[in-house]
C-alpha cells in the first residue's frame, strides 16, 4: 500500500560535474526500481543534475530549506528557490543539523510547514542519539521529535511527508540498529501519527549487505542512504531491494 522510497543524502560531497556524473551512472542502474528514487545532492549542484535526470525516475532533493519565503537570511535557501531549481524532496533536521547547526525542534517544524505548504515533499528525520537508548528513552524522543515536526500540518499535508528514523549512533559508523530494532521504533513513531498511510524510512549506515533484511520488516517503507548513496553501484544494490 505505501510505496517505498530510497533516497541518497550526499551530505556535503560532490562537486558539479561529479554530481552529474553520478547520476549518469545511476540512471540505467536504476531505471527499473519499483520503488521511489531521490537523490539529494548539495544545492550548488541542482543546475548540473537536473538536466541529466530529467525524464529519468530519478528526482531531485535539497538537504535543507529556510522557513521564510524571502529577505535577509544570509546563507539560506527559500522552498521557492529549491522548487525553481528543480527540486521536489527536502531533507529537514537531520541528526547532523541538529548537532552542529543548532537545529532545534522549533526550527525543524517551522522548516517542515514552510515546505509542505509551499508544495515540495518534507523527509523529516528523528532519531535518538546513543546515551538515550541506552537509558530507555528512545521511544520517548521519536515520539516527541516527531509531533513537534510535524505540529500545524493537516492530514491532507501530510501525504507530502515522508519520516527517516535515524538512530544517531548508527549514522556513518558501520552500526545497524537491528531489523527488529528499527521496525519497532518506526512502529512508535507510526503509532504516533495514527498515520498507517505514512511513509517511514530508516537511516543508519545502510547498504547493499543489510537492505534485504530492513526493507523485509512491515514498518520500514524506505531508507535515507548517506555513505552507500556516493556510489552508483552501491547506490543501485540498495535501490534495486
Ligand atoms: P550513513 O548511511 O552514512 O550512515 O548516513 C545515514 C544518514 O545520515 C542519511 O541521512
Amino acid at each position: 500500500m505505501r510505496k517505498p522510497i530510497i533516497a541518497g543524502n550526499w551530505k556535503m560531497n560532490k562537486t558539479p560535474e561529479e554530481a552529474a556524473q553520478l547520476v549518469r551512472d545511476l540512471i540505467p542502474l536504476v531505471k527499473d526500481a519499483k520503488c521511489d528514487v531521490v537523490v539529494c545532492t548539495p544545492a550548488v549542484n541542482f543546475a548540473a543534475v537536473k538536466p541529466v535526470i530529467e525524464g529519468t525516475n530519478i528526482k531531485l532533493g535539497a538537504q535543507n530549506v529556510h522557513f521564510k519565503a524571502s529577505g535577509a537570511y544570509t546563507g539560506e535557501l527559500s522552498a521557492d528557490m529549491l522548487k525553481a531549481a528543480g527540486c521536489e524532496y527536502v531533507i529537514i533536521g537531520h541528526s547532523e543539523r541538529r548537532q552542529y547547526f543548532g537545529e532545534t525542534d522549533k526550527t525543524v517544524n517551522l522548516r517542515t510547514v514552510a515546505a509542505v505548504k509551499a508544495g515540495l515533499k518534507a523527509i523529516v528525520c528523528v532519531g535518538e542519539m546513543k546515551d538515550e537508548r541506552e537509558a530507555g528513552y528512545t521511544d520517548m524522543i521519536v515520539m516527541y521529535q516527531t509531533q513537534m515536526a510535524l505540529h500545524g500540518l493537516t492530514a491532507e499535508e501530510l501525504d507530502n511527508v515522508v519520516i527517516a528514523y535515524e538512530p544517531v549512533w548508527a549514522i556513518g559508523t558501520g552500526l545497524t540498529a537491528t531489523d527488529e530494532q528499527a521496525n519497532e521504533t518506526i512502529g512508535v513513531i507510526r503509532n504516533e501519527e495514527a498515520a498507517a498511510k505514512i511513509r517511514i524510512q530508516y537511516g543508519g549506515s545502510m547498504k547493499g549487505s543489510n537492505v534485504k533484511g530492513l526493507m523485509a520488516q512491515p514498518e520500514i517503507d524506505g531508507g535515507l542512504i548517506g555513505g552507500a548513496s556516493l556510489k552508483a553501484e552501491d547506490f543501485a544494490q540498495v535501490v534495486n531491494f
